[in-house]
């Protein structure tokens, strides 16, 4: 009987959860205060959307979801390290996340910092010791290297605090959306693919979807900030004032529009795969999001 969209998201979710669950267990260090903190926020209960796109696009390029585990751990850490970056009160200050009181409110600035950058950096041990040949490993520290770092996800950090109180065009608010949000969605897409040691249009196919699906994300996010309810989010809502956000700049009825537009065009790079259900389910699911 082929399994509903619920169960393959809960099994991906889960398997996820105990791999997670499973790092920096060690009590016996020292600074196992640090480990405390990293854990603090890695187990929190995100969506764990990243992770899941890795594991079904390994799937869908005709590899073993189980074996990406890893990679999909990695990624989490990254996406964690973010949260925990961007919540600090030189960024975004918020006091809330995943429903907890954000890293710095529980173990202070410093540890914070410290604990983000313990993320960041296992991400990639944990890529290098996986069960993967040494080609597929690279490939992959490349691109998470890649879409993470200057390029990517932080250099839209970077552009999204200095856009902070300016009004700025629909062209410079996707350079920023398509970097901070977008990229960490292509690393997920393309390294599932990789994993798989699928094809180079494959590939492509799979960075088609994900930029589109990391701007309708980044959208959602936005509409979310204004129309969302905080205990369902996890966070706070209200704290993009002096952001540029796609409703700032087009308002809710066009974000919508905007968000619809981006989720038809993924859908249609979809087309370049066989079995994509569960991925186009996903993709609705996500748009009318609440949480
Ligand atoms: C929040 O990401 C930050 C953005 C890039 C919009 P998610 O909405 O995936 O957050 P979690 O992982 O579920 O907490
Ligand atoms: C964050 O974007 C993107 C990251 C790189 C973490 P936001 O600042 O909009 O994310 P939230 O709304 O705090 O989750
Ligand atoms: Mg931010
Ligand atoms: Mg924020
Ligand atoms: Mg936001």
């Amino acid at each position: 009987m082929e399994q509903t969209f619920d169960t393959v998201l809960s099994t991906y979710q889960q398997a996820v959860e105990r791999r997670l669950a499973a790092s920096f267990t060690d009590e016996t260090q020292p600074q196992r205060q640090l480990f405390e903190a990293m854990r603090y926020s890695l187990l929190a209960g995100g969506k764990r959307i990243r992770p899941v796109l890795v594991l079904e696009f390994c799937r869908l390029c005709g590899g073993t979801w189980e074996h990406a585990l890893d990679f999909a751990a990695a990624i989490e850490m990254v996406h964690t390290y973010s949260l925990i970056h961007d919540d600090l009160p030189c960024m975004d200050n918020d006091d809330y996340r995943r429903g907890r009181l954000t890293n710095h409110k529980v173990y202070g600035e410093a540890q914070a910092v410290l604990a983000g950058d313990g993320l960041l950096t296992a991400a990639f041990s944990t890529i290098a010791r996986a069960d993967a040949p040494a080609e597929v490993r690279i490939e992959i520290v490349r691109t998470l290297a890649e879409c993470a770092g200057e390029e990517g996800m932080v250099g839209g950090q970077v552009l999204d605090m200095a856009g902070e109180g300016k009004t700025l065009t629909g062209e410079e608010l996707l350079a920023i959306h398509s970097r901070k949000t977008g990229a960490l969605i292509v690393a997920a897409c393309t390294m599932g693919v990789l994993a798989a040691q699928g094809s180079e249009a494959q590939l492509q196919a799979a960075t088609d979807f994900a930029n589109a699906l990391g701007l309708a994300f980044q959208i959602r996010d936005d509409m979310l900030d204004v129309l969302g309810d905080a205990k369902k989010l996890g966070k706070a809502v209200h704290a993009d004032e002096k952001k540029n956000t796609f409703v700032s700049l087009y308002g809710l009825p066009q974000c919508e529009a905007y968000l619809q537009a981006e989720n038809a065009k993924a859908l249609a790079a979809l087309d370049a795969f066989s079995d994509t259900a569960f991925l186009r389910e996903l993709t609705l699911r996500l748009a009318s999001r609440d949480f």
